[in-house]
Formats: structure tokens, sequence, C-alpha cells
């Protein structure tokens, strides 16, 4: 499936116009053309020109914008502009701008200035789209809407008083009545117990630690409060031009927002992704990242920002060394992105990311930047082919948000060092190593169709998600601390695993969390000696047909089972820094691709990505003979990736 109407792979950026004098445009556009852009997003914080009083339309502008670049073969991923909110708009209702968890109000000036649940805030963009979408429905340009930019980025939640009003609303509609809200926020504990919604607050900055089933309620709401901005301007989108698909830009991997409920509101996925060039392993990070993209729809997604070489907004913001953009951004085609977009077409003169890498530098055609550019126009242009295939992967690694939100409430856990991102990551890493495709998939899905999936941490779990994972016909890997709550946050009758208990065999009589710098030996049954850090538990065997798989040897746990295995489902009670005799004993009938540490081997239909991410040349041999796109050669055998060299060999035959 295609995800806009412009063929092939997508290659451009955020292109910002209204910075630079008209007279730039011309050579903008002219550029554009020479290194291939087939699309731009525009207009992403324009609303304060395109609107520069109430009701007062400039949109002569962005006509002519429109028009140059369409002019040049360039489609529009066009904004709804409402990612900032115009100072008028701000000074007539101050009460648009968000507050703190402290109570304070945040001022004008920088951007996403407005308040998730503000009524005022959503009327005015609702208007604003509409007035966009009529006055561009047949512009030849426009292929794509691009609702309001980064939701969550810099304002994920607000605690004013309409905040407040729209959180009370939302849990009237999810309680019906303040008993069964008591009932499940447990609100017998620290006398919390509430006569009526009204005496509901968000849960602003509170002399202790705030009840965690009402902070799981507020992360839910703040995923919602924002959804429904979006889904505001989105059905005002689909009334003017209900064929043009509407995306919104994610953060990859980002806590605040459920992406499985986001996804299933846009049309087409788009993410923005910005590894760290000074991290050698940021590529890792930044795959698992991609597959939940590819995941969400279970099809092929657009990297709409990725920064042509360094950032402006880390504390050291490291370039991108040569050759590295070019293969990020293959990388992001291998795990299934249809198309490679910046942020941004020309590098800025003012403004906090002046000195953030862009498509066209400071210093213009004569860079080195440039030339990247050049390349990569060229690269994408080869693999047109690419664009639309799909890729199948037998091994699924499960993440749920609300489970997320509930491991990492501050404040009240057994231990803050289990992070779900490095949980997962601790899965993914080596199976990334071994070549093998992973899809993400959410815990209440039917898993049946993978041979492996995977749980890396499943603290929240309903008796509907262990029904979703009991119906798992292949193998099962449940990580620790998974079925201790149920979805208010209330320990399982029994305790840990709850739900999972039959399945896995086993119950948990008490967590064991290892301080920081302490490893806890667990020997496995071929006799292999592992460490377990950072978790460990006090199981206890409760299925009669339960193997054990490893035991933990040596301190308080000397003999106590480490990781059982009951029927299809394999339960580790700890963190094993080495996931290999586990993955090794799973991972029987799944197809791996043996390639040189370093090196990454993906695979959409017929098309076999290799990259090489270290610095130095690397011997792959092939699995296949096939044809190069990218050198445009025939290859077999073993063949030398140069350093950050990559292939996309088409291989002809099996698919
Ligand atoms: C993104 C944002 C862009 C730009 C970019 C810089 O978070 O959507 O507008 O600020 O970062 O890396």
């Amino acid at each position: 499936m295609r995800l806009t109407r412009v063929p092939g792979l997508l290659f451009g950026g955020d292109y910002n116009p209204e910075q630079w004098p008209e007279e730039v445009w011309a050579e903008d556009v002219r550029l554009m053309a020479e290194a291939g852009v087939t699309m731009a997003t525009v207009a992403v914080f324009s609303w304060s020109r395109l609107e520069p009083a109430q009701g007062v339309y400039d949109f002569g502008w962005l006509d002519r914008v429109l028009d140059l670049l369409h002019e040049h073969g360039v489609s529009a991923d066009l904004a709804t502009a409402t990612a900032t909110p115009p100072p008028w708009l701000v000074r007539a209702h101050p009460e648009v701008m968000p507050v703190d968890a402290h109570g304070v109000r945040l001022e004008f000036g920088s951007r996403q200035g407005y308040c998730p649940s503000s009524p005022i805030f959503r009327e005015h963009t609702v208007r604003l789209a509409t007035a966009i979408a009529t006055r561009y429905a047949e512009h030849p340009a426009l292929a794509m809407w691009h609702i309001g930019n980064e939701y969550a980025d810099h304002t994920l939640e607000c605690f004013c008083p309409e905040s407040a009003r729209h959180f009370r609303a939302w849990l009237q509609a999810r309680y019906g009545t303040v008993g069964a809200l008591n009932a499940a926020w447990g609100t017998s504990c620290w006398g919390q117990h509430y006569t009526g919604f009204e005496q509901i607050e968000p849960p602003r900055k509170a002399p202790g630690p705030v009840n965690p089933a009402q902070l799981l309620d507020w992360r839910r709401f703040c995923s919602d409060a924002l959804l429904e901005l979006f889904t505001a301007e989105r059905d005002a989108l689909r009334e003017v031009t209900p064929a043009v698909p509407v995306t919104t830009n994610f953060m990859s991997i980002l806590h605040g927002l459920d992406y499985w409920s986001w996804a299933a509101a846009e049309d087409l996925v788009s993410d923005d992704a910005y590894p760290d060039p000074a991290d050698p392993e940021s590529h890792v990070a930044v795959a698992l990242s991609y597959d939940l993209m590819r995941s969400l729809k279970q099809r092929p997604w657009l990297l709409l920002e990725s920064a042509p070489s360094a950032v402006s907004w880390r504390e050291v913001n490291v370039p991108k060394p040569p050759g590295m953009m070019r293969l990020h951004s293959l990388q992001a085609v291998a795990h299934g992105a249809d198309g490679v977009m910046f942020f941004q077409w020309r590098q800025a003169k003012y403004g906090p990311e002046k000195f953030h890498s862009a498509l066209l530098p400071h210093g213009g055609t004569a860079t080195r930047g440039w030339q990247d550019t050049l390349r990569l126009g060229a690269d994408l242009r080869r693999l047109a082919e690419v664009a639309g295939t799909a890729t199948r992967a037998e091994v699924a690694l499960v993440l749920g948000w609300d489970s997320w939100w509930g491991l990492e409430a501050p404040e009240s856990m057994p231990s803050n060092r289990l992070r779900l991102k490095e949980l997962l990551l601790a899965w993914y890493a080596p199976l990334h190593a071994r070549g093998i495709a992973v899809d993400l998939a959410p815990p209440d899905r039917d898993l049946s169709a993978y041979r492996v999936v995977i749980v890396p941490n499943l603290y929240l779990c309903t008796a509907q998600q262990a029904k979703a994972l009991a119906s798992v016909t292949g193998e099962l890997v449940v990580g620790p601390f998974s079925g201790v709550v149920d979805e208010s946050d209330q320990v399982h009758d029994g305790g840990a695993p709850g739900p999972l208990r039959e399945l896995l065999g086993v119950a948990i009589d008490e967590f064991w969390p290892l301080a920081d710098g302490v490893t806890q030996r667990v020997r496995h049954a071929g006799g292999d000696v592992g460490l377990a850090r950072t978790w460990a538990e006090w199981p206890r065997v409760v299925g009669d047909a339960v193997e054990v798989l490893a035991r933990y040897e040596g301190g308080d746990l000397d003999g106590l089972p480490a990781t059982t295995r009951n029927g299809n489902a394999t339960y580790l009670s700890c963190l094993l820094d080495d996931l290999t005799p586990v993955l090794d004993r799973v991972l029987h009938d799944v197809p791996a691709l043996d390639v040189p540490l370093g090196v990454e081997a993906t695979r959409r239909e017929n098309h076999l990505f290799l990259l090489n991410h270290t610095s130095t040349p690397q011997q792959v041999a092939l699995p296949q003979p096939g044809r190069d796109l990218l050198s445009e050669t025939d290859l077999r055998g073993v063949i030398t990736l140069a350093a950050r060299d990559a292939v996309v060999l088409r291989i002809e035959g099996d698919t």
C-alpha cells in the first residue's frame, strides 16, 4: 500500500519559507529539484503568519510557496499550523497557555504553548484547519495533512482549572460513580475517600507521593486529551478533503502517548528520529523504534524528521561523520519507511535552531552537507521499487502503555531501576544482532501468528491480556515483575504473576530487587553460569509440569528457580546480563541471518538490506546472489561492505 500519491520513496524535509525573503524561495525550489526532493513539510509553525488577527487570513504567501513547490515537482505535507498559537490568541485568552504541576502558567515565546483541554484553543485550531483545508483542497501540491507537531514534545500535561474539569469528566465517563472511583483508586489508603467528582484535581505538586492509581489515570487522560485535540482537527480536515491522508509526527518510543490508540486515529504513521551520533549503539535503539512505527499499523510508515548532521538541543551536539546520514536514512527504509525526510531544508539564520543541521547548510552548495543531500536523493531514487513492500516478522515484543505508566510510577515501586525502554532493548539488541525481524505488539492482540512472543515486562496485566498470552501457540517468554497489578494498579489476589500464574506455573513469594552494583549468579541447566543484575525474585513452582531451566547460585536466593518453563511458556524471574541461553532455546524455528557484529540485516519482501554501522570494512556472506540497487551491480558470495556503507540486494525467486 502506498502512503501518499507521490510515487517511490519520499525525500525532503521541513521547509520554513516564512523565515526567508521571497527571493530565496526561487533558489530553494531549484535546489530541491536538483536534489530530487519530492516532499516538503510546510506551515508547521505558521499560524501567526497565516492569521495575523482573529479571522483575518493571509494565505497569499503560502499560495505562492505551494505553487512554486508544485512547479518544481515537490508535493506538500501541509501542516494545519497549530503547533504554536499566535500572540493575539494568547493575549486575548491567557488561559490557553498551559499550567505546570506547581501551578505556574507558562509564558508565550517558545512553541506548543497550549492547554490540551482548552475549549478556546480547540475551537480556534478547528477553525484554522478548516480554513486551510478549504483553501488548499484542490491544490495539486497537497499530498498529505500534518496535524499539529510532535504532540507531547513540550506540552504533555496541563494542571489548570480547565484541565481539572476535563479530567473529572473523563473520570466520570470511566467510572460512572464516585464510589466506583474510590474503589478503583483505593482511596481508603491515606484517607483520600472522595464524596464527589468536584473534589478531584489533577495530580499537582503534593506534600508526599501521589496515589499511583490517580497518576495512572492521569497518564491515560493526558494521552487521551491530546488525542481529542488531534482528532478534532482530523475530523475538520476529513470533512473537506476525505481522500487526503492525515498524519502527525510521532517521537519514536514516547512514554507520554499511547501510540497504539494514536495510530488507530490517523491514516499513516510518521515518526521523527534523532539517534545520537556520539552513541555507537544508537542504531540499535532507533531500529527498535522504527519497528514500532512499522508495527503500529502493520504497514509502511514515513520518517518525517531526522537530522542531516548535528541537532541543536543536546548538551553537546555531535555531527554525523561522513556516510552516517546516508546509512541512517537507509536504515529507516530497511525497517519499513517509505520515505526519509529531515528537519530541515535550509539551515536557519536565527532562532533556537540556527545551529541545527539542514539539507542545505549555511555554507550552501559548496558544503559536504549538500553533497550528502545530493547523494541521498540519488540513492532513494534507485530504491523506488522498495516503496510499499512489507516486512515479515516471526518474533513479537509486547509493549503496552498502561503497563509502562504503572511500572514507572514515581515513589512507590520496589525499585525505580526498571525502565521499560531498557527492558525492551535488552531483548531487542540480541535479536537485532542475529538479523531477526521483530514486530512490536500490544498485549491484548491475537499473537498466534508469531513463532516467538517476548514480553519483557507486563507489570499491569488484565485477565483479558493474560488470555491473549495464553493463546500464543509458539514460544512465549515472560520477563520478571509481570502480572503484578490489575488495570487500577491494585495487586492481583495472591500476588504476582496474578492472571499469568497458571500459564507460567510459578508464584512469586517476594520481589528481590538487587542494589546498584550487586550481581547474583545464575546457573543454567546446561552448566553455564550467568549473572543477574538490578532485579530478582523469590519464586515458587506451582505447576506440575514446570521445568527449571536455571537456578540462583549463592546468596539469599541460592537454589531457587531463576528461569522456568511450563509447556511453551518460559518465565524469567530476574534480569539476566546475557539472554543467549534463553534465546537459543526459543528461537530454534526462526530463520536468522549470520552477519558480523555491527552489520545490520533486514528484509522487505525480496529486498535484503545490509548496513555496516561500524567504521571498518566488514565481510558479509550473502545468503543468495542478487542485484545491489545502490551500486547497480550483481553480487554473490562473500562481499566486503565498506565502513558505513550499505547494500540493498534484490533477490530473485524466493521472497
Ligand atoms: C523536532 C521538531 C522540529 C525541530 C526538530 C529539531 O522535535 O518537530 O520542529 O525542532 O525537532 O531536531
